[in-house]
């Protein structure tokens, strides 16, 4: 789906998730929502603030299971994807702080292992994620499934890649300051979300896009493993969508 503006882009999919859990909530039922840091989906976020708000729209009965988290950093750094959601999203909406799951920077490295199949279980007794948002890296990866990441990969620890390092270098000051590793669901996580929407703006990603969206799946590129996916959206700007 090719929008004039990211915000038209934003706001269609914003409409989609109010639609979701005004539904839900109707039949007394939850809503599991996969969600994504990044500046992507900022203005998403503001739209479904707006909702709250103006409209209404009641957050009582979401749970949420973030994608990543960098490791090494706690959740209080400037720079935690823990902070970011709490910032842009869960400050200002009425979710319940146990509905809300983000990973843990903090797990010593001889527990990860044991942290991202608990992560993953917790995933499958909240009954699967209804819909996952999406951004995208220029190295074509999602969540931090960079290069080389097989579409059966599940939660666990990965090292960052020098071209995603360098693209967060601004957020941390400087490149050094970047963690080096992170937990990220896995492409195979993300692939069993039952409706997949992601989200591109700007020229910067038209060539990732096209890739991901035209070329063969491959572990060059993980997110053209989407290809795979039942039911996946693609919603991008004209500037995004300028290669395919
Ligand atoms: C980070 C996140 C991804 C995100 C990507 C793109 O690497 N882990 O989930 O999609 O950045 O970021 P942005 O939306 O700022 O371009």
């Amino acid at each position: 789906q090719i929008y004039d503006t990211a915000d038209e882009a934003s706001c269609t999919l914003a409409r989609e998730i109010a639609e979701l859990i005004r539904a839900r909530a109707k039949a007394g039922r939850s809503v599991v929502l996969g969600l994504a840091t990044g500046g992507t989906p900022v203005r998403l976020y503001r739209e479904l603030i707006r909702m709250h708000r103006e409209e209404g729209l009641s957050f009582a009965n979401v749970v949420t299971f973030n994608l990543d988290e960098y490791h090494g950093l706690p959740r209080e750094h400037s720079q935690s994807y823990w902070r970011f959601m709490h910032e842009q999203l869960f400050d200002h909406i009425d979710i319940p702080a146990s509905a809300i799951n983000v990973p843990d920077g903090m797990v010593p490295r001889a527990e990860v292992f044991a942290w991202c199949r608990a992560y993953e279980q917790k995933i499958k007794d909240a009954g699967g994620i209804d819909l996952q948002v999406l951004g995208i890296g220029r190295t074509g990866h999602i969540g931090f499934n960079e290069p080389g990441s097989g579409a059966d990969s599940r939660t666990r620890l990965v090292t960052l890649d020098s071209m995603t390092r360098r693209d967060a270098a601004r957020d941390f000051i400087g490149e050094a300051n970047v963690p080096r590793h992170a937990i990220t669901m896995g492409v195979g996580s993300i692939l069993d979300a039952r409706r997949i929407v992601l989200l591109s703006w700007g020229g910067a990603k038209a060539r990732v896009v096209a890739d991901a969206a035209e070329k063969p799946p491959s572990e060059a590129l993980p997110a053209s493993f989407l290809q795979q996916h039942g039911d996946v959206t693609f919603h991008v700007d004209r500037a995004s969508a300028s290669e395919l």
